[in-house]
């Protein structure tokens, strides 16, 4: 048994009383590559699972109760519920993800036949932009199914992880990360079109370069982010666009399109989120080309360049984010830096090639510092599977 497995199943059966059928699962975090605030236009994204992410033990009890323990949040203490109390935008703490999932199931006609004991423990960087919500939430569903049987499959359950974040914690965010988590596959990252859900693998050859995600520490939490501000005024944008072009999303504009209707749009800034989500959409597009051609210096450049956009023209990055990405374009053997995420704080993603991956983390690390006042977190990851019981 593997060290984390028998730490944690010793931790429930401390909780507990017992871990006497106590089961261990897992599920991963997740990094985008390329293609953000795209996933509510109708646009394409390229993220990938980690192998960085949740992990849960859980067993089924006789009663309703619901029993929570976060080993990330020992404070707290085990959290009781039941099935009879779920309140949507109602939990003050991390149970509303988990009671949010089991409330969307039940919502989908699968009720649960009885409660649940439940201990989290993440090892995401809490508000890092890495997902560790999208991955509370698919890891909830995986042991649904598993321990009750219902017939779902694993892209039901990034739908149905969506639904539960949309409905029941009241956050309007598209699909992607929830997908990315559901649908991860080891050394590969997903090109998914959002308007359709039709996806493809594609390996991720660096070359030996690696990915490196720079942790600003500025917490962010999508609630108290203008992330829903950001949404409804790509929605009026694209209002707009409607009375002199037959489009359902922005993803269905390519760039010339966009220049030859952007005067439909009434407003500049809005003008601005939309030109960003048509662009980011086109860039995605070229930047999975490229990649499969091999050509990852142009992978990179095109990360700049998304930053760039997120940064003038959608304006989500913030100073943070901004000395991330601008730092590590000056370093010598990085590919491409960019944020990843929402925006607002959380992290940036670089392609980093091996042999200047400590000259990336000690330059940046030390500009940062000393622009921003307070240290960021660097982390070297590995593109890893979905969901899965270990
Ligand atoms: C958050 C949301 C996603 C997506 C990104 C931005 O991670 O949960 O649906 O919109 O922001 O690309």
């Amino acid at each position: 048994m593997s060290e984390m497995k028998e730490k944690l199943l010793a931790r429930f059966g401390e909780v507990f009383g017992d871990a006497e059928g106590a089961k261990v699962y897992f599920a991963p975090g997740r990094v985008n590559l390329i293609g953000e605030h795209t996933d509510y236009n109708g646009g394409h994204v390229f993220p990938c699972a980690l192998t960085i992410g949740t992990y849960g033990v859980a067993r089924k009890r006789e009663d309703d109760k619901l029993q929570f323990i976060s080993m990330n949040f020992e404070e707290l203490g085990v959290i009781e519920s039941s099935l009879k109390e779920f309140v949507p935008g109602g939990d003050k703490n991390w149970t509303a993800y988990p009671k949010g999932v089991m409330w969307a199931f039940e919502q989908k006609g699968m009720k649960m036949p009885a409660g649940l004991d439940l201990l989290l423990f993440g090892n995401i960087p809490n508000g890092s932009g890495l997902s560790s919500s999208a991955s509370v939430e698919v890891l909830t569903g995986f042991i649904l199914r598993d321990l009750f049987g219902f017939d779902v499959t694993n892209q039901d359950l990034a739908l149905i992880g969506q639904f539960s974040e949309n409905r029941y914690n009241l956050v309007n965010c598209g699909i992607m990360d929830q997908f990315a988590i559901a649908m991860g596959k080891k050394d590969h990252a997903i090109f998914l079109d959002t308007a359709t859900l039709q996806y493809e693998y594609a390996p991720i050859h660096l070359d030996g370069a690696k990915i490196v995600i720079s942790c600003s520490n500025k917490k962010r939490g999508l609630g108290d982010s203008k992330y829903n501000e950001r949404r409804s005024e790509c929605e009026t944008a694209l209002a707009e666009l409607q009375k002199v072009v037959n489009v359902k999303s922005l993803g269905e504009l390519d760039e010339a399109a966009f220049e030859k209707y952007k005067g439909a749009i009434g407003d500049e800034i809005r003008r601005k989120r939309a030109k960003h989500a048509v662009y980011e959409n086109q860039r995605t597009i070229k930047a999975v080309a490229a990649l499969k051609a091999g050509k990852l210096e142009e992978f990179g450049q095109l990360m700049n360049a998304s930053h760039v956009s997120l940064r003038d023209d959608y304006e989500v990055t913030g100073k943070e984010l901004d000395t991330l990405a601008e730092e590590a374009w000056k370093v010598p053997g990085v590919i491409g830096a960019r944020m990843t995420g929402a925006g607002f704080g959380g992290c940036s993603v670089s392609i980093v090639k091996e042999e200047a991956v400590e000259n990336f983390i000690r330059s940046v690390g030390e500009a940062y510092e000393k622009k921003i006042g307070y240290a960021a977190d660097f982390y070297v990851v590995d593109i890893g599977d979905g969901p899965a019981v270990l």
